[in-house]
């Protein structure tokens, strides 16, 4: 179902699992960053007919960032400063301006970041199975609200206009593909 071009590098898993109390901290921040998307794709003019959906996400997201919260009380992990992700900057960059473009870049930015969390709550789900059977549970219960997420916002860019959305994704995918190869040593999710 995911369309991605380009697999996740093979670096990604051995640099998390090396660090997996940072990459709680950054995955608490995902979540945050992710309530706030599903916020602000309300003030484009084509979402109104959205919100109600658009709200259901955002208190998603927020529960998954307060479950991401107690994860971390629970582990004696205090929560900190975010690491900027360049591939998140990289997408969001080229998010063009006006109305209708701007929704549709937006929308398809959030498709692929909830697509890449949800793929890589996956693999981390599989891997932690006996070293951290906890936080494995926990990941693998996100995997299909995040898959959700990632169809939602591509339908919704899709139902604002179906040809614009293909050709948009297409670019963005090449796009992701490209900044998936680019090194990130720091321990994060994407
Ligand atoms: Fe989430
Ligand atoms: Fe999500």
């Amino acid at each position: 179902m995911l369309l991605f071009r380009e697999k996740i590098p093979a670096d990604w898993l051995p640099k998390v699992m090396a660090d997996l109390p940072a990459v709680l901290v950054d995955h608490a921040h995902l979540e945050r960053k992710a309530a706030t998307s599903a916020l602000n794709l309300e003030k484009y003019r084509d979402l109104y007919p959205r919100v109600e959906e658009l709200n259901a996400i955002a208190i998603e997201e927020l529960q998954h960032f307060k479950l991401v919260l107690d994860l971390l009380k629970s582990r004696g992990i205090p929560f900190a400063q975010p690491y900027p992700s360049p591939w998140i900057a990289g997408l969001m960059k080229s998010v063009r301006n006006g109305q209708r473009g701007q929704a549709i870049d937006h929308l398809i930015c959030c498709s692929l970041i909830e697509g890449r969390s949800c793929e890589k709550f996956q693999i981390l789900a599989a891997e932690l199975k006996t070293a951290d059977p906890e936080l494995a549970k926990f990941d693998g219960g996100l995997v299909e609200s995040e898959g959700n997420h990632y169809a939602t916002y591509l339908l919704m860019a899709r139902g604002i206009d179906e040809a614009e959305t293909n050709r948009r994704l297409d670019f963005y995918l090449e796009l992701d593909a490209k900044l998936m190869r680019e090194p990130n040593p720091l321990p994060m999710l994407h």
